[in-house]
């Protein structure tokens, strides 16, 4: 997550907490309030893997999610943005175990919360 700002500088100003800007990304990166989106953002994606035989249970928590998003200035092409960020990150602490088939699979399951995600632009 920590490059998601060199990859979109405009996703940071869509950050506030107590309608405070963060001046810089670092002042970002630093705040309690955006760690705990990181986390937030990870148990998502655990839940997903837990239920990825299962994934329609979680359709509607993920329809909600991207309407809570939308809400608050998120554009759906910017989950994209965190998708490469994601996959950066598991590349670099998987190291070689990160091959084509895994890229692919992690890939596949971002992509499947997202696509469940976007129904919350829909409407
Ligand atoms: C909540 C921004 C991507 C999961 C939020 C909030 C903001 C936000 C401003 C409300 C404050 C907070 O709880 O921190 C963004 C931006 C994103 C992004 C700018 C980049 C495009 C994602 C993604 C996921 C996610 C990809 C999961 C796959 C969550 C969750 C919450 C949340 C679980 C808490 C919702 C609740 O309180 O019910 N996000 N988010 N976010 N976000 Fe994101």
């Amino acid at each position: 997550m920590c490059w998601l700002f060199d990859l979109d500088p405009d996703l940071l100003p869509l950050f506030q907490y107590n309608c405070k800007q963060f001046a810089s990304p670092q002042e970002c990166l630093s705040a309690p309030e955006f760690l705990d989106h990181i986390r937030k953002v990870m148990l998502v994606i655990d839940a997903a893997v837990n239920q990825l035989e299962n994934l329609p249970c979680l359709e509607e928590y993920l329809y909600n999610l991207g309407k809570k998003h939308q809400a608050v200035g998120v554009k759906v092409e910017s989950f994209s943005t965190v998708g490469e960020s994601l996959l950066y990150m598991l590349e670099n602490c998987l190291g070689t175990a990160f091959c084509p088939d895994v890229r692919e699979a992690w890939t596949k399951l971002y992509d499947a919360v997202v696509k469940a995600m976007r129904h919350g632009w829909d409407t």
